[in-house]
């Protein structure tokens, strides 16, 4: 597949805080590509030099062959951006907040007003469409962010936490949509939090911790190789943990204690969720890793504090 994103040795400095500390990635054509962290990880950061409105400190950014900080018009009309925060006009309608956006892009009104009712279509929001913005759900709002970042047809999609606050059907609507753009043919970039919304969506992802990248892969892969396929959770007093594992004997699995938990990372959990029923352990979880897991490990610490 070919590349359409090289960054290369990407930093960026605000005063003495390194936000983004010389990172490499190359994303392919046609892939969802994540970075997952948690808050102040610099993943905004990272995308706003992708897409031009943030100036890069060093290093360089490379899209479909434009270089960030130069071609920033070319690479904007080619991105399709839906923002962390909910920039949109209270004061405007649904179908107002979309037809300003396109004047950015000089497209010509009467195409302007056919793409805007029929994206307000592709995210259900046709019922809404002559409601001010300050009369949405979050969800809703969310939805319109997506709408309105293909106004300009984007080979390119940024979603910077696009599901940020939303209940689970809201934000399994908007990844259907995200998943179907990707399906015909679009590439995206997704930023999150949530192990899940980077399961559901990526074909491959970078650990983001600090400003640095921690690991690199398509989530099975790192699941796979940094924790195993199962993990179990054992909530009893750290002193506890020597005698615990000892009384255990011989098991296939790493454990590490993060907090109150012992977790137990295993090919196959069923062994030892055996032995702890034997020993007759309240509290205890049995289920699939995730990439959860795979944060705690790398970093000792969780996605979402
Ligand atoms: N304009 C700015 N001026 C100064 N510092 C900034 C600016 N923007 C971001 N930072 C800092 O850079 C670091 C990375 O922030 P960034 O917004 O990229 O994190 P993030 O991974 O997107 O986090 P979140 O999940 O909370 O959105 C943080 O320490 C933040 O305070
Ligand atoms: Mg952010």
């Amino acid at each position: 597949m070919k590349t359409i994103i090289t960054a290369e040795n990407l930093t960026k400095r605000f005063g003495d805080l390194t936000a983004v500390n010389g990172i490499s990635f190359e994303i392919r054509e046609g892939e969802c590509f994540g970075f997952l962290g948690p808050n102040g990880a610099g993943k905004t950061t990272t995308v706003r030099m992708i897409h031009c409105v943030s100036p890069i400190t060093s290093g360089s950014i490379l899209v479909n062959g434009l270089k960030a900080d130069v071609d920033n018009r070319k690479i904007k009309a080619m991105t399709g951006v839906i923002p962390q925060e909910i920039t949109l006009d209270n004061d405007l309608t649904v179908f107002e907040n979309m037809m300003v956006f396109t004047k950015f892009f000089d497209i010509p009104r009467r195409e302007a007003r056919r793409r805007t009712d029929e994206l307000i279509a592709f995210v259900e929001l046709e019922a809404k469409r002559n409601n001010k913005i300050s009369e949405l759900s979050t969800g809703m709002k969310r939805r319109l962010l997506v709408a309105r970042a293909l106004l300009n047809k984007p080979a390119l999609i940024i979603a910077d936490e696009p599901t940020t606050g939303l209940d689970p059907q809201a934000r399994h609507l908007i990844w259907q949509r995200l998943r179907l753009l990707k399906n015909q043919g679009s590439t995206l970039i997704l930023t999150t939090q949530y192990m899940e919304e980077a399961q559901q969506l990526c074909d491959r992802l970078v650990v983001m911790y600090e400003g640095k990248i921690l690991k690199e892969g398509s989530p099975r892969r790192l699941i796979d190789d940094e924790i195993g396929r199962e993990v179990v959770e054992i909530r009893i007093d750290a002193a506890e943990d020597a005698r615990l594992i000892s009384a255990l004997g011989p098991v296939s699995c790493g454990h590490e204690r993060a907090g109150d938990t012992l977790f137990f990372y295993c090919r196959d959990g069923r062994e030892i969720q055996k032995k702890l029923v034997e020993l007759d352990l309240p509290n205890t979880v049995h289920r699939p890793a995730t990439l959860e897991d795979v944060f705690l490990k790398l970093t000792g610490r969780s996605l979402i504090e």
